[in-house]
């Protein structure tokens, strides 16, 4: 381990304090109706808690571009000075799911040496994710769904029916959900949320066999973050519809607008992921108990590391 990747691990407990703070500040917006109230706490909390710490960050996955985005923008540097590092942040992985008070919004953070995550511009994603243990390369992105479906099934010594297949209910899966229901599939519909849709590939209880279709572009890179630190396999491709994305891409490096990118593509080295949840849902939401102490439910993802952190702020 290089003396970088030492640094790294001590901000270990540090990312489970921020996105714990972030999730407690979402609390008093849960079920208010109010995404941008909610997202604002969670970006102020973490924000803050990110420029407390020794480090040098720069955000690669952020809230959007500098001009959209007045805090934790894309490009944005933060720490009091140190360890190098790379930040993806989604402060409310489902600002909608909190605003109406639907399972599983999270607060979520990763974070890898400088210049390991790819710096993925705030546009869609295609995206084939599966869990661990599995051969090397058994999906790919340019297969056909039928073909990845058999290969999964056979690795996984089942049949095609018994696959639990996960995707957005977006009006743009219609022709993919007519091919997966011709597979006879089980199909999971989720109305938000895809980067814990893709760790649910992984998770013990997470009835996700497969991660399919198009989401969003940072979600897609967190997501590998948390998935390689799972042993779980991903591919993406950046969609772009219009010339204004395009030039967005480029102005950030990305020249190859088709590229298929695998998860060591994604996440060079090693991440270190951190998701508190917010709402109830695989894990217990933030809860307020009296005298204004809070609970919180963390998710902690590191090489060689999954814990399930239960704090209580008193
Ligand atoms: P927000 O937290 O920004 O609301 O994102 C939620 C989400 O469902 C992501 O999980 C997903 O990648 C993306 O939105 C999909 O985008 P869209 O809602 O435009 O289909």
């Amino acid at each position: 381990m290089n003396k970088n990747m030492n640094k790294l691990n001590k901000l270990l407990y540090n990312i489970t304090e921020i996105t714990s703070k972030s999730a407690i500040a979402c609390h008093s917006c849960i079920g208010l109706g109010d995404e941008r109230g909610a997202d604002q706490a969670a970006v102020e909390s973490m924000r803050a808690s990110l420029n407390n710490l020794e480090i040098s960050g720069r955000v690669v996955i952020g809230e959007g571009e500098r001009d959209d985005a007045p805090m934790l923008y894309i490009g944005e540097l933060l720490g009091k000075s140190g360890v190098d590092i790379d930040i993806a942040v989604d402060p409310l992985e489902g600002t909608t799911i909190c605003a109406h008070n639907k399972p599983d919004s999270i607060s979520v953070l990763a974070i890898s040496e400088a210049s390991n995550m790819l710096n993925a511009p705030d546009v869609y994603m295609e995206k084939i994710a599966i869990g661990k243990n599995l051969p090397q390369d058994l999906v790919d992105l340019d297969e056909p769904i039928e073909k990845n479906l058999k290969s999964l099934a056979t690795a996984k010594k089942c049949l095609v029916q018994d696959l639990n297949v996960c995707l957005l209910n977006r009006p743009r899966h219609v022709e993919l959900i007519k091919v997966l229901r011709a597979q006879g599939v089980r199909i999971k519909l989720i109305d938000d949320g895809d980067v814990l849709a893709c760790l649910k590939t992984c998770l013990e209880g997470g009835d996700i066999d497969m991660y399919l279709g198009i989401g969003g572009a940072p979600e897609g890179v967190l997501a590998a973050a948390g998935l390689k630190c799972l042993g779980g396999q991903m591919q993406g491709r950046l969609i772009f519809n219009t010339q204004e994305e395009i030039a967005r891409a480029n102005s950030i490096g990305i020249i190859d607008l088709s590229k298929k990118y695998n998860i060591h593509e994604m996440v060079k080295g090693e991440a270190m992921l951190s998701a508190t949840w917010v709402t109830d849902g695989f894990f217990k939401g933030v809860k307020k108990m009296e005298n204004n102490c809070y609970t919180t439910e963390t998710l902690l993802l590191a090489p060689n590391i999954i814990r399930i952190i239960k704090t209580a702020y008193i």
